[in-house]
């Protein structure tokens, strides 16, 4: 007996498309499957002004696939010197959804994030008076701080803190990756969510490190112990509306990843529906498969949810390329250790 399941078409409210001929690559794995996609600024340079904004959603339109149906829902680099009036203006004008505070360091392409939080407290508080979200990378980068350790001290150095100044702001904490920022969310009366995405529900650190060094399971955050995986899980397969997908999927290419200093990043998007559908049914919540990745993040970002399906039928165990190709070179696709018996049809 063939089980299947409808969905309404998921969106992923933290995706890193990149540009050029990898944004040509990547784009169709994500327009696939998902209606919409929160759109990560750290290009180099950053994607930090409206008309940044603007020129790279023409960018992305320009690359997408003339039958895909797929809105990418763009964001700011915030910085020092970012302007609450062009923030305001890009707001106003529907160009963007979020605004995106990579601590200065903290990951891929960061270099120009925040050091001194006073300095964009003005941005926040306008970000608060109009309702635009705040999307964070909760990573402390004191080089004293073990990077084990590193999203539980930023919770109690920044974000609490933050939080507490500013309590208007609507804030997503991203790729949440431990127990400790999973209770601080559910905890939150208003105002908070949390992304969490698809190889942190699969991988623990004993992943990235036991028996061998294997590259295309690092990323930042670095995935934690076997206890935190599970806390991920538990709220992602809860229905609680602060937690939904953002696959944080963030392409590198193979030489790139498997060298000497290798780059943070998995790259999920080619097989993330079936990956979740599989985990989901492992963890016997199926049922709250649609909240995670079609409703409640949908509902914490004030859009409707997507009026088209996909339908999920289990069956054979699925072909899926082990890369892709990307003028660059090659990208790796996420390899979840199991096979995935869950086929994707996208319904007209
Ligand atoms: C992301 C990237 O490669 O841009 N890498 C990652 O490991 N997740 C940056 C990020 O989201 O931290
Ligand atoms: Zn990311």
């Amino acid at each position: 007996m063939s089980k299947t399941l409808t969905i309404r078409r998921p969106d992923d409210w933290h995706l890193h498309l990149r540009d050029g001929d990898m944004l040509a690559a990547v784009l169709p794995e994500t327009a696939r499957h998902f209606g919409r996609a929160i759109i990560m600024p750290n290009l180099l340079p950053p994607v930090v002004t409206g008309a940044d904004a603007r020129a790279y959603l023409e960018r992305i339109m320009a690359a997408l696939p003339k039958s895909a149906n797929f809105t990418p829902l763009m964001t700011l680099y915030l910085t020092e010197d970012t302007d609450p009036e062009d923030v305001a203006a890009a707001h106003d004008a529907g160009l963007i959804w979020a605004v995106k505070l990579y601590p200065a360091g903290a990951t891929t392409n960061s270099a120009s994030g925040v050091t001194d939080f006073d300095k964009v407290r003005p941005v926040l508080e306008r970000m608060a008076e109009i309702g635009l979200t705040l999307c964070v990378h909760g990573e402390v980068t004191d080089p004293d701080v073990d990077i084990f350790d590193r999203e539980a001290v930023f919770i109690d150095r920044v974000l609490d803190p933050l939080r507490r100044a500013t309590p208007d702001l609507r804030v997503v904490m991203e790729h949440v990756t431990t127990k400790d920022g999973v209770d601080y969310i559910a905890s939150a009366d208003k105002n908070l969510a949390g992304t969490i995405t698809t190889h942190h529900l699969v991988i623990n650190r004993n992943h990235i490190l036991a028996g061998g060094i294997r590259p295309h399971y690092y990323c930042l955050p670095v995935a934690k112990r076997e206890v935190h995986r599970l806390a991920l899980l538990e709220a992602a397969t809860s229905g609680n509306p602060q937690f939904f997908l953002g696959t944080d999927s963030a392409p590198h290419i193979d030489p790139a990843k498997e060298s000497g200093c290798g780059c943070a990043g998995c790259f999920t998007a080619t097989n993330t529906v079936s990956v979740l559908a599989e985990v989901f049914e492992k963890a016997g919540a199926l049922d709250k498969l649609e909240a995670f990745t079609s409703l409640n993040g949908a509902e914490f970002y004030q859009f409707p949810a997507s009026d088209s399906t996909l339908t999920l039928t289990r069956g054979a165990p699925l072909t899926y390329p082990a890369k892709i190709n990307s003028g660059d070179g090659p990208v790796t696709v996420f390899d979840p250790g199991f096979d995935l018996h869950w086929h994707v049809r996208v319904n007209p």
